[in-house]
């Protein structure tokens, strides 16, 4: 009986060992490279972006330090998306990184079509939806 339960939590566990990297190649997202581009940097872009960026889709919410002394999601004023860790509310722990210009802790060292991948990546997936 202990023979055969081992047995089985074997196959079991080299079933889970194989297949779930397998799944993962299977499954990814579909990519494509960094595209090959320049973002504007006029000080009209640069603006339209803060607005983008604060007004409409709150991404230093979740990307930088929050000031834990005040009462709401407020972030820490002079480190405005150096990152913030997301602890307790979830298993384990979520970091939404520094988008700071910061060439090793930020993505200061990303080319201007690595800063966009993110929608590249939301492009493939589109056309790979369209195509079908
Ligand atoms: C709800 C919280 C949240 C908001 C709002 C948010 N992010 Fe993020 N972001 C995250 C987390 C968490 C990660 C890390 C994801 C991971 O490691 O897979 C992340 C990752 C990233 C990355 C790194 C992606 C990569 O491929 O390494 C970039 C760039 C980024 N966010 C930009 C933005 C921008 C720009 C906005 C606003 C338009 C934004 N985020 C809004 C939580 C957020």
């Amino acid at each position: 009986m202990i023979k055969k339960l081992l047995i089985v939590l074997g196959v079991l566990v080299v079933a889970i060992a194989a297949g779930v990297p397998g799944w993962f190649y299977l499954a990814h997202p579909k990519t494509r490279p960094a595209p090959d581009m320049e973002a504007q940097d006029s000080p009209s872009a640069v603006e339209r972006g803060r607005y983008l960026a604060e007004a409409m889709t709150g991404c230093p919410a979740c990307h930088s330090p929050i000031d834990e002394s005040r009462p709401g999601d407020f972030p820490v004023a002079d480190m405005l998306y150096a990152g913030r860790t997301f602890t307790g509310a979830f298993p384990g722990t979520i970091v939404a990184p520094n988008l700071t210009p910061d060439p090793e802790t930020g993505i200061g060292a990303w080319t201007d079509g690595e800063t966009c991948a993110p929608s590249a990546r939301v492009s493939a997936a589109t056309d790979a939806r369209s195509s079908r």
